[in-house]
């Protein structure tokens, strides 16, 4: 296998090289295999015979990715179209890395980032300017997979016209997906074989025959285009290709996608190998693969929980504009504030604040002002108010796609944030087409990715945390900016209020957590307390409020909104303990149970205690049992856990509101129900929350 590989990379070297010293190194560089550090992920890189680079992979001996393709087809400054032939190999470079690094926020409070790198420098003459151009690609291998980018050392400028990397599979995997058409990347993800798909967003999950399990995404985006893939069928062999989100000019879709200042680095292309769901949701690739934090001093960024004026809008009680209706009133809001003061809720968000809802709601054109609050909404008073308790206001800045506005108004929309203590910020972009300083773009095109990266840098410098509604789909960036908090890019709760369809069956929140939440934290806004939808009655949630409790631990977001209105949580206050008590900032996680669409239990540990928090969600009924050895409980210690379940006669149709709460008493030594485990039923749609002391 590797072997015959690179006598075919060496082949391809020609006459070009003049020495012997630069022949011996590259045998000795390439006779090497390039594994991850404990060897089970082996990559070959080489030029065929047109002088493209190819790469292949194998995990355990076997074949993965099959010869698939490298490189790009773009311009440069001298009007020159480089194609993607025609290189040529003038040195290999290794390098490895082994360290912890510290999360600033996440998942898991410290980060192993371990791989072994290769570089393959690559050259090419170029005729018009007798020059050489180079490109550079960087691999990098870990023992849950690989990534490689690629990188321009030369000064110039650059139009990338096409990237060609593709993953062309050894056996036919199971594909979880969504449309690459979808807007916002608000869809149900679906299942099918990779030889029904068509072009769908980055990112997909996995399953091959063999049981692996695999993740393809990019890290690390923030001056080029979101990648997109799609199905083609070289010899008739199954492969992904990379489609580059284009640049538009007016209406006109240009072949253009990457417009370059060179020295460059692409955003990296990685892909997870795992052997299980446990280990594919654990991999940190994507973090890794990220700069570390660009932010001297971020101890002012706290992770959240807040409630807001919010899903009273959805729900068509409230609008955002003003007028008899109207949500962000100022008495609304000092009802939000006090309740979360007394219900240990860190902040409240309010939308509809701010002139300027007219215009969304279609009544005139007026463009939103994120310094105005309406006439009914005395912010001088609810700041002062909400100081006085401790609690943070969450400013809204909708921009219904006005990207290019909203620029101008950044730095005095952030000073106004900061004059009135406001340190978060939910952002929006409610348009099909987005209004860049470039024109109408794809949200997701490079124009929209800088747009992003602006925001979160000018948020940076006046202190304020990110919640990105319709982003370019995260890719880690988090790591370098963690004042990016979070992001939809999710078919989120608001679905459940409105949507023609019915609302997201049972099955997408099993879905979620194996899919969309590996590419990051995301606003989907648990905690509905009340099911009925008298606006829109075939439509609501497909939950019971147990499940609800559940997604606080399953959906992972630092900045976590508790969705329902305030009298809603009112009628269960049992239940809302949960919700006060959890946090969302964690030393550990655990995945302890799942499936992909069908059910997803979750063990994680508070950063700031060593309490752990359990949830579970399930599509159907089922009981599932909690080992409690993986959660290595201290010995000595007695525990006390606190258990929110479904009764027994629960059902998300039928009977959403039967649950039950139990108290137990645990030590690490002390079996429960039998041997090491606790089993624990689940209702249709249903779910559970546990919260364990001591
Ligand atoms: C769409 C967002 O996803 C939603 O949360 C928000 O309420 C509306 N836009 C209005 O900004
Ligand atoms: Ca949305």
């Amino acid at each position: 296998m590797p072997a015959s590989n690179l006598t075919f990379t060496m082949m391809t070297l020609h006459s070009k090289l003049s020495t012997i010293t630069v022949l011996a190194l590259l045998l000795t560089a390439c006779h090497r295999p390039f594994t991850s550090p404990s060897g089970n992920i082996e990559l070959n890189a080489s030029l065929n015979e047109q002088g493209t680079p190819v790469y292949e992979v194998y995990k355990n001996g076997q074949p993965v990715i099959l010869p698939s393709g490298l490189g790009l087809t773009f311009a440069t400054s001298h009007g020159d179209t480089v194609d993607n032939t025609g290189w040529q190999l003038t040195s290999i470079s290794r390098d490895k890395h082994n360290e912890i690094w510290e999360t600033v926020w996440g998942e898991e409070q410290f980060i192993r980032n371990r791989y072994r790198e290769l570089t393959l420098h690559l050259t090419k003459p170029l005729h018009s300017t007798l020059s050489t151009l180079h490109l550079n690609i960087v691999f990098r291998l870990f023992d849950d997979g690989f990534a490689f980018r690629y990188v321009f050392p030369d000064n110039d400028t650059v139009t990338v016209l096409d990237e060609h990397t593709s993953y062309t599979f050894a056996q036919e995997p199971q594909v979880w997906s969504i449309p690459w058409r979808t807007e916002y990347y608000e869809a149900l993800w679906t299942k099918q074989p990779l030889s029904r798909l068509d072009t769908v967003c980055s990112p997909i999950t996995l399953e091959l025959a063999d049981g692996t399990y695999g993740f393809i995404h990019e890290a690390a985006l923030t001056d080029y285009p979101c990648q997109n893939l799609y199905l083609s069928t070289p010899q008739g062999s199954l492969s992904l290709s990379t489609f580059l989100t284009p640049w538009r000019k007016g209406r006109q879709v240009l072949r253009d996608k990457a417009y370059l200042r060179t020295p460059f680095a692409t955003p990296w292309r990685f892909v997870i190998l795992t052997p299980d769901l446990r280990s594919l949701v654990a991999s940190r690739i994507m973090l890794n693969l990220n700069e570390p934090c660009a932010i001297d001093d971020p101890s002012w960024i706290r992770p959240m929980k807040f409630i807001g004026i919010w899903w009273g809008m959805h729900m068509k009680n409230w609008t955002w504009r003003q007028g008899p209706n109207h949500g962000a009133t100022t008495e609304h809001m000092k009802d939000y504030i006090t309740f979360a003061a007394e219900h240990h809720i860190d902040a409240v968000l309010a939308e509809g604040w701010n002139l300027g809802w007219e215009g969304y709601e279609g009544i005139n054109h007026d463009r939103f002002s994120f310094v105005t609050p309406y006439p009914d909404y005395d912010l001088e008073y609810l700041s002062r108010y909400a100081d006085s308790l401790g609690v943070q206001i969450v400013c809204h800045h909708e921009t219904s796609g006005r990207a290019n506005e909203y620029e101008l108004d950044l730095d005095t929309a952030y000073q106004f944030m900061q004059a009135h203590h406001m340190h978060a910020v939910k952002t929006g972009y409610v348009a099909p087409i987005i209004t860049t300083n470039d024109g109408h773009q794809l949200n997701r095109s490079q124009s929209g990715v800088r747009h992003y990266r602006k925001v979160i840098e000018t948020a940076a410098k006046y202190h304020v945390m990110i919640d990105n509604h319709e982003p370019a789909m995260p890719t880690g960036l988090q790591r370098t900016y963690p004042n990016l908090m979070t992001q939809e890019g999710i078919r989120g709760q608001e679905w459940n209020a409105w949507s023609q369809d019915g609302g997201s069956p049972a099955s997408h929140v099993c879905t979620l957590p194996f899919t969309r939440m590996l590419a990051g934290p995301a606003d989907y806004t648990p905690g509905v307390f009340n099911f009925a939808n008298p606006i829109i009655p075939g439509t609501r949630v497909h939950s019971t409020l147990m499940n609800q409790l559940g997604l606080f631990v399953v959906l992972y977001s630092p900045l976590q909104m508790a969705c329902d209105k305030i009298e809603n949580y009112a009628l269960y206050p049992d239940a809302f303990q949960f919700i006060s008590d959890v946090p969302c900032d964690w030393k550990q996680s655990i995945l302890l149970d799942g499936q992909i669409g069908e059910y997803c239990v979750f063990a994680r540990q508070d950063r700031n205690s060593d309490d752990w928090y359990i949830g579970g969600v399930t599509n159907e009924p089922r009981t599932i049992t909690i080992d409690w050895t993986t959660l290595h409980l201290d010995p000595e210690a007695n525990y006390e856990a606190i258990l929110y379940r479904d009764a027994d006669d629960a059902d998300w149709q039928a009977n959403p509101y039967a649950y039950q709460i139990d108290t137990l008493l645990l030590s690490a030594n002390t079996p429960l129900q039998g041997a090491w485990g606790l089993s624990i039923y689940l209702a249709n749609g249903g779910g559970f929350a546990m919260r364990i002391t001591h």
